[in-house]
């Protein structure tokens, strides 16, 4: 029988805590929203207290609603902040959410890619839609429909996860006697074209230790992010405030991913 084994991540914003006023309180630094040693201090915290990620948000909205009073809720830069952690830690795992609506799948993956590199295979990568026209005025549009949003976020995903398998697993050789760097017949362009997103690859870094980073998706229980978890998520990201919410989450969540075609582990232990 499988053992029940709780993964606990750890929502690591602002550098004060999850509530827009933590800011303040006597025994915070006030100036922890621009001091990337205090983010890598709480890193090592969560990774003492066995932690098995921290996950990032990432908007990136333009200022808290009330900025007279309240800090923003994220990081100056999750990708910067996740390197800076990559260095001071060593087993946590470093998840960030990246937009697939406001970023070319060529940057993202190069990103996730690297950070996985330099952490020796601990990058997630909670893969969101974006939603809401804050977010969209700073690139200088409306957000998009549902339907545009996630059917680019489909192409997106796949696009990302075949650029980072662009390099196969031993095609990276470095070998000074012989003076070959890599096998180019194991470094291929991926050359896929969809609607939205398109991109010719290959991507120039190798495998990291896990192969590729793992991706999660953040979300509610909209269909279209059911079916795109179902898909392409190894993990989900929920808000649910009690346990029946939680079963009925996490029941919606698998049955999307069983729809997708995965046949899932299943535990007697867990609750029905
Ligand atoms: C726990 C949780 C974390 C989320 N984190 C992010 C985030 O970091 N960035 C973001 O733009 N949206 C985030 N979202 C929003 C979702 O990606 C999604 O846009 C929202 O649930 C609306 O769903 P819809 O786009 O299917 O309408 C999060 C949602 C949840 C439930």
């Amino acid at each position: 029988m499988n053992k029940p084994k709780m993964i606990i991540g750890m929502h690591l914003g602002n550098g004060y805590g999850a509530l827009a006023g933590a800011w303040r309180m006597p025994w915070v630094d006030p100036t922890n929203y621009t001091d990337y040693d205090t983010r890598v201090r709480q890193a090592q915290a969560a990774e003492r207290g066995k932690f098995q990620f921290i996950f990032l948000p990432d908007g990136p909205s333009a200022v808290s609603a009330d900025i007279d009073f309240e800090a923003p809720g994220f990081n100056l830069d999750v990708m910067m902040t996740l390197a800076a952690v990559a260095r001071g830690t060593e087993r946590i795992g470093l998840v960030a959410t990246g937009s697939t609506t406001f970023n070319e799948p060529y940057n993202l993956a190069r990103q996730f890619k690297a950070l996985d590199v330099m952490s020796h295979g601990r990058a997630g990568w909670n893969a969101i839609t974006s939603a809401g026209d804050d977010v969209a005025a700073n690139y200088g549009v409306r957000i998009p429909s549902s339907a545009d949003r996630y059917g680019r976020a489909h192409e997106f995903i796949q696009l990302v996860q075949s650029l980072w398998g662009s390099w196969g697993k031993d095609a990276w050789v470095h070998d000074q006697a012989t003076g070959q760097f890599a096998k180019s017949e194991e470094v291929a362009p991926v050359n896929l074209s969809g609607k939205y997103v398109a991109s010719r690859g290959p991507l120039y870094i190798p495998p990291s230790e896990q192969g590729q980073p793992v991706v999660f998706h953040a979300a509610g229980l909209s269909n279209n992010a059911l079916s795109l978890a179902g898909r392409y998520a190894s993990a989900v990201i929920g808000a649910a405030f009690s346990i029946e919410e939680a079963i009925e989450h996490r029941t919606a969540f698998r049955n999307a991913a069983e729809a997708a075609g995965a046949i899932l582990m299943k535990s007697s232990s867990y609750p029905a």
